[in-house]
């Protein structure tokens, strides 16, 4: 599957980043959610017309935060952890509007970016949607977006190991369709991870931002959201 146009729309959004860092964080983990999220699909016997749709959403997942640059990627003392929090939440809606603005985005995809966010026990957002309320291809980037970020590195916190995360995932399996979070397991201890391993071993090399002010921040809303505990928002 070729992202050549979806690396394009993050280089060209992303120019709004003022910390190169950011960018480079954004696209590295487009790209394991990506590359995994298309694992699973095949290990869940899904076609290839779905796993390149995923292949898309993947990559574009957060795309909405980049409408959202200055707020949540400014590295600004002027907004609380709790405001910018909410922003936040505004992602995957604002995902929609970019893609259609884009055009030649299916509406699966679509659905799947906007959904990315809810979890099987309806404690996601935005709209609190419940198991098969949300559409397949979302449930199966939500399982690969929690794992991406538990094992890299946030400004609070060190990555956490591929076996630590999983753990960590096991204690709210709830949130995830167990189908797709059985045949993630296969994936992610199976020989066909070892490219998504390689994603992974290469995020972690980039370097760390050593700006108080985004700590402070950081700690802060990782204290006030369960999605800030693992770092994936
Ligand atoms: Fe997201």
């Amino acid at each position: 599957m070729n992202l050549e146009r979806e690396r394009q729309l993050i280089a060209r959004m992303g120019a709004r980043l003022t910390v190169e860092r950011d960018l480079r964080d954004f696209c590295a983990h487009g790209e394991i959610v990506s590359a995994l999220a298309v694992l699973v699909a095949k290990a869940l016997g899904e076609d290839e017309a779905f796993c390149d749709e995923l292949a898309v959403a993947g990559m574009l997942h957060d795309i909405g935060k980049l409408e959202l640059a200055d707020v949540i990627y400014g590295h600004r003392d002027d907004i609380l952890a709790v405001e910018r929090s909410k922003y936040v939440r505004m992602h995957p809606t604002l995902g929609i509007d970019v893609l259609r603005k884009e055009g030649g985005y299916s509406e699966e995809i679509i659905s799947f970016i906007a959904n990315h966010h809810e979890n099987c026990d309806g404690t996601g957002y935005p709209n609190h949607l419940e198991e098969d309320e949300i559409p397949y291809g979302a449930r199966i980037l939500r399982v690969c977006d929690v794992f991406a970020a538990l094992v890299s590195n946030r400004t609070y916190r060190a990555a956490f190991s591929v076996d630590t995360a999983i753990v960590e995932m096991i204690e709210d399996v709830r949130e995830y369709d167990m189908r797709v979070f059985l045949a993630f397991l296969k994936v992610v201890y199976g020989p066909e991870f070892a490219p998504v391993k390689e994603l992974i071993d290469k995020a972690l090399t980039i370097e760390v931002d050593e700006t108080p002010l985004v700590e402070a921040n950081a700690v802060a809303a990782a204290q006030e959201t369960h999605a800030g505990d693992r770092g994936e928002e």
